[in-house]
């Protein structure tokens, strides 16, 4: 297959592994590029810019494929070096960068002046067609139904997608709720060039992440998800589970504040869930694409059948409907 993404990147299949905090380490991201997706390391679960540097070359030895770098910016009171991290990654010569949350403009400029391709995901056109004026070559754009933060707009991919690739140049990436060959199919008619997928990454053989978190994954269906933080403007999903649904319940008493649920949603309970698979330690981000999840396949088992798919239904199913129709 090949559409505008898999020329930019110089991959074989039109299918991003999204940055994803404590799972995208190399293990997931060079089995991703290895089926001949675009394997994302996530550039802050290294506790330092120099063990991001150690992760990298870790990565570049389990693979010869592209590979990408995550670099998540979010409003902090204590913010993590940045620009440190950033230097990492150029200096690493790492050639694609994925760019997700707030004012991205100085981290693109540095990035695009050493020649690093930068994919930025967001979840809005408006701040697409921004990101596109900062120079970026490509946007991933998160419908509604993603894991992680969706935005405030709660636009579902259906129409969010077709928007985007109406009013952006660059190539748009569909993401949020993309899990399987009919997705992909889906996401091409809808005048995307690709995927981005996080959840189903995450219910993988190489996923580093304990058994009993993808289990859940295959448990849950589509209805499997709160959304938290609604009320202080920086929504989130996350998989439903004691934790989830405790926070929903404080965050609705009217005088409710960040610090009523902060004890529950610190990212080091996050990171215990995924590693001891305690599943009431604290939050675990997933999408309404787990209603889609079944099975825990190996990385490249899951992309084989997705290209499979969507090949099948594109030349035969769609195409037999346009002919006998
Ligand atoms: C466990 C997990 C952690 C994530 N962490 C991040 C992150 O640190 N930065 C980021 O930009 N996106 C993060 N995401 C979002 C994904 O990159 C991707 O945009 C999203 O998962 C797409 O929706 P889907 O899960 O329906 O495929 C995370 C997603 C998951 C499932």
């Amino acid at each position: 297959m090949r559409t505008r993404l898999t020329e930019l990147l110089g991959i074989d299949c039109p299918i991003i592994q999204g940055g994803m905090m404590w799972v995208g380490r190399a293990e997931l991201a060079s089995a991703v590029s290895n089926a001949g997706g675009l394997g994302i390391l996530t550039a802050l679960t290294q506790p330092t810019p120099d063990d991001l540097r150690r992760e990298i070359e870790r990565c570049r030895s389990m693979t010869s494929k592209p590979f990408g770098v995550n670099l998540t910016i979010l409003p902090s009171v204590t913010p993590p070096p940045y620009a440190e991290y950033r230097r990492a990654i150029i200096e690493s010569g790492v050639k694609i960068v994925e760019t997700a949350g707030y004012k991205p403009q100085e981290h693109v400029d540095d990035f695009k002046s050493h020649g690093v391709k930068v994919v930025h995901k967001c979840t809005a056109v408006r701040h697409a067609l921004a990101a596109e004026r900062m120079g970026v070559d490509a946007i991933s754009i998160d419908g509604f139904e993603c894991a992680g933060h969706p935005g405030e707009d709660d636009i579902a991919g259906l129409i969010l997608i077709p928007a985007a690739a109406d009013k952006l140049k660059i190539p748009v990436v569909a993401s949020g709720g993309f899990g399987d060959g009919r997705g992909l199919a889906a996401a091409l008619a809808l005048g995307a060039e690709g995927i981005t997928m996080g959840t189903r990454f995450c219910a993988t053989v190489e996923a580093p992440i304990h058994d009993n978190a993808k289990q859940l994954i295959v448990a849950n269906d589509e209805r499997g998800t709160n959304l938290i933080f609604r009320k202080l403007h920086n929504t989130a999903r996350v998989a439903k589970n004691s934790v989830s649904d405790k926070v929903v319940e404080i965050l609705l008493s009217s005088n409710a504040k960040f610090d009523d649920v902060a004890h529950l949603v610190r990212g080091v309970k996050g990171r215990e869930l995924l590693e001891t698979g305690d599943l009431d330690a604290g939050l675990i981000w997933a999408g309404q694409v787990q209603g889609l999840i079944h099975d825990i396949p190996t990385v490249a088992v899951l992309i084989n059948r997705i290209m499979c798919e969507a090949g099948e239904i594109i030349r035969s199913r769609l195409a037999a409907m346009v002919a006998y129709g």
